[in-house]
């Protein structure tokens, strides 16, 4: 098979995304709808699972999935282990961009912005409400470490799962929670005569500072543009 036939045509009867269709001209809110969307699609297995780039402090990039597991006006949350390649990263560079791909619907977001640590409460409430087996699978997996074999995994698993069979687990220091506070966000509408629908929201600090005949205002200090697919 040869990979440059290889072409998608998206469904004829996607609607055009107008501005009109904006959801208050809030790119949060915007998300919000079409996370709505895709969680009332049946084709959709993960509505959550976005590809996090993050990118070391000379700039070289490197991206995963992780799954979403809060949002707001204040930005997008995920769990991960801080000693990770993705923590260290942020450590020292702490930016970084999200994009989900909700496929049935021709849809893509992408959201780039800072990144903060949220408050140890916030990720220790967010750990114990998980099931007892994934938190012992954060404490068993020193993530992004070399191990020698899916044996050590094994049996550091039973191990945990016995010495914590009849207390609770304690969120280990390693683990908690990152927000994404947006900068940039990006809706793009799939559109199967190839006119793809790409608005663009960027945050414009200074109120007074004069828009381009293209650029729009929108929700709180949020302007949008209209970008060629
Ligand atoms: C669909 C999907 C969801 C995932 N969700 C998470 C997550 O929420 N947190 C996480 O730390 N890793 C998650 N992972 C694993 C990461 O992709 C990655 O392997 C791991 O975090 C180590 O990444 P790093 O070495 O770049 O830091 C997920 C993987 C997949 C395929």
């Amino acid at each position: 098979m040869e990979l440059g036939d290889l072409r998608k045509s998206y469904r004829g009867d996607t609607e055009a995304f107008e501005e009109q269709h904006l959801a208050s001209l809030d790119p949060i809110e915007q998300f919000r709808a079409w996370f709505q969307e895709a969680l009332d699609c049946p084709d959709i297995g993960e509505v959550n699972a976005m590809c996090l780039a993050t990118c070391t402090r000379d700039g070289k990039p490197s991206a995963r999935m992780v799954l979403l597991k809060g949002f707001g006006q204040d930005g997008f949350r995920f769990f991960t282990n801080y000693e990770s390649r993705k923590g260290k990263e942020l450590d020292s560079n702490p930016f970084a961009s999200l994009v989900f791909y909700w496929e049935p619907l021709c849809r893509q977001v992408r959201i780039e912005g800072s990144v903060k640590r949220l408050p140890e409460e916030e990720s220790e409430r967010y750990f114990h409400s998980r099931p007892k087996g994934n938190q012992i699978g954060a404490l068993v997996s020193r993530q992004s470490s070399v191990i020698p074999d899916r044996e050590y995994l094994r049996k550091k698993n039973a191990e945990l799962e016995e010495r914590y069979r009849d207390t609770p687990v304690p969120k280990p220091d390693y683990w908690g929670a990152y927000i994404v506070e947006p900068e940039v966000v990006e809706f793009w509408q799939g559109q199967s005569n190839r006119l793809h629908d790409r608005i663009v929201f960027r945050r414009l600090r200074d109120r007074a500072a004069p828009l381009g005949a293209m650029t729009h205002r929108a929700h709180g200090d949020w302007v949008y543009e209209r970008f060629s697919p």
